[in-house]
């Protein structure tokens, strides 16, 4: 199949991509190369005859337009987006534009070229969305059914675009389907998230900034498991539908954080004088931060059949491992001041 992939530079479309190509398939990988992207992700693929790379904004309808004209793909993945919550908080402007104008562009984009026969009869467009658009649940699982009530700038503007991708698949018989997917870990995964902040923190013997208590819970997916449940949703997931995507496994995010500072440890790469789990801070926390997400993923597993595979202590340990074999990147971007400041915190009231 060919595989039209947006932000595929980036954490999860990298995985997405290097996941496609594994299995065979034709890949586009279409992306701006914002600060978060890396092409050194893909180093596995970049040369095999079934990948191709278009740097371009997903906003540009012309760009847009060429790519689906001259790729012809049967399924696109939109995974570009603006991700980093307490950026959304300093300045919503980029994740406003990209989020939901780069969405309502693919869309438009996509419906021209689908009634212009351009694209196969089959084609499908797969938004991929955060179960952050459901806001904090006190106990139980979202799942497909869970209002929408987002917290932050960053999933106001996922939300939105899941909306507008539900009016296209209501009122112009869009062939859709949104995920809805729980927080994810693993390799590449740009240090100004938590899990790579914990590690780059801990091996320069840094306090371990945790938000609030620490006890906000969240629902951790290895990234190879959510890629597998992407590819799998776009071929064989009902359009318009909705598929919400877990990993099963929660935990309040100061135990995370102690886990991994005993991995690194485990590693003789603590870098302070006592376990790395000392260095743990418990700093201001996030304004709107969201509470607890857990999600039920029992739609895609009775429908699709599709379980995450990986085991929380076991994937982490295999993260920690694969920087601490990358430990040159975290170290850079420490050092270029690109990752490891604090970000989100509103001085003075409302502005
Ligand atoms: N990371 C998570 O835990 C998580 C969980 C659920 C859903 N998601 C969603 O999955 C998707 C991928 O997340 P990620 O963590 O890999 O993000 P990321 O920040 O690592 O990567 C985003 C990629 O999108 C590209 N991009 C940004 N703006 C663009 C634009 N205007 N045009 C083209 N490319 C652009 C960037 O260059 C980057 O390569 C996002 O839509 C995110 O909302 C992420």
């Amino acid at each position: 199949m060919k595989l039209l992939i947006t932000g595929g530079a980036g954490f999860i479309g990298s995985a997405l991509v290097r996941h496609a190509i594994a299995c065979g398939h034709d890949v586009l990988n279409v992306d701006k190369l914002t600060y978060a992207s890396n092409l050194n992700s893909l180093g596995s693929v970049r040369d095999d005859s079934r990948y191709r790379f278009l740097q371009a904004d997903i906003c540009d309808g012309d760009a847009m337009r060429r790519a689906i004209a001259d790729f012809q793909p049967d399924i696109v993945f939109n995974l570009a987006a603006e991700t980093h919550v307490d950026r959304s908080i300093d300045g919503p402007d980029d994740f406003i534009r990209t989020n939901i104008g780069g969405v309502h562009t693919l869309l438009e984009v996509c419906r021209e070229a689908l009634a212009a026969a351009r694209l196969p009869g089959t084609f499908r467009f797969v938004q991929v969305s955060t179960d952050e658009v459901f806001g904090s649940i006190e106990s139980g699982c979202f799942d497909e059914t869970s209002p929408y009530r987002p917290s932050s700038p960053y999933s106001a503007s996922k939300a939105s675009a899941d909306m507008l991708v539900q009016a296209w698949t209501k009122t112009f018989d869009f062939p859709a389907i949104i995920t809805n997917c729980s927080n994810n870990y693993g390799p590449w995964q740009f240090p100004e998230k938590f899990i790579p902040t914990i590690i780059s923190k801990a091996v320069r013997g840094e306090p371990v900034p945790v938000y609030g208590d620490g006890q906000q819970v969240r629902d951790w997916l290895f990234v190879n498991d959510h890629a597998e449940a992407l590819l799998l949703a776009g071929q064989t997931g009902r359009t318009g539908e909705v598929y919400c995507v877990g990993g099963g496994t929660t935990m309040p995010n100061v135990e995370l954080a102690r886990l991994v500072c005993d991995l690194v440890d485990r590693h003789g790469a603590g870098a302070a004088d006592k376990p790395s789990r000392e260095l743990i801070t418990f700093v201001e926390d996030r304004p709107g931060h969201d509470r607890r997400y857990a999600i039920d993923h029992g739609k895609i597993t009775r429908e699709l059949g599709w379980q995450p595979a990986s085991d929380l202590e076991r994937g982490l340990a295999a993260t920690v491992d694969w920087y601490m074999a990358n430990r040159d990147w975290l170290n850079r971007l420490a050092a270029s001041g690109q990752a490891g400041q604090r970000l989100g915190v509103i001085k003075g009231g409302l502005v």
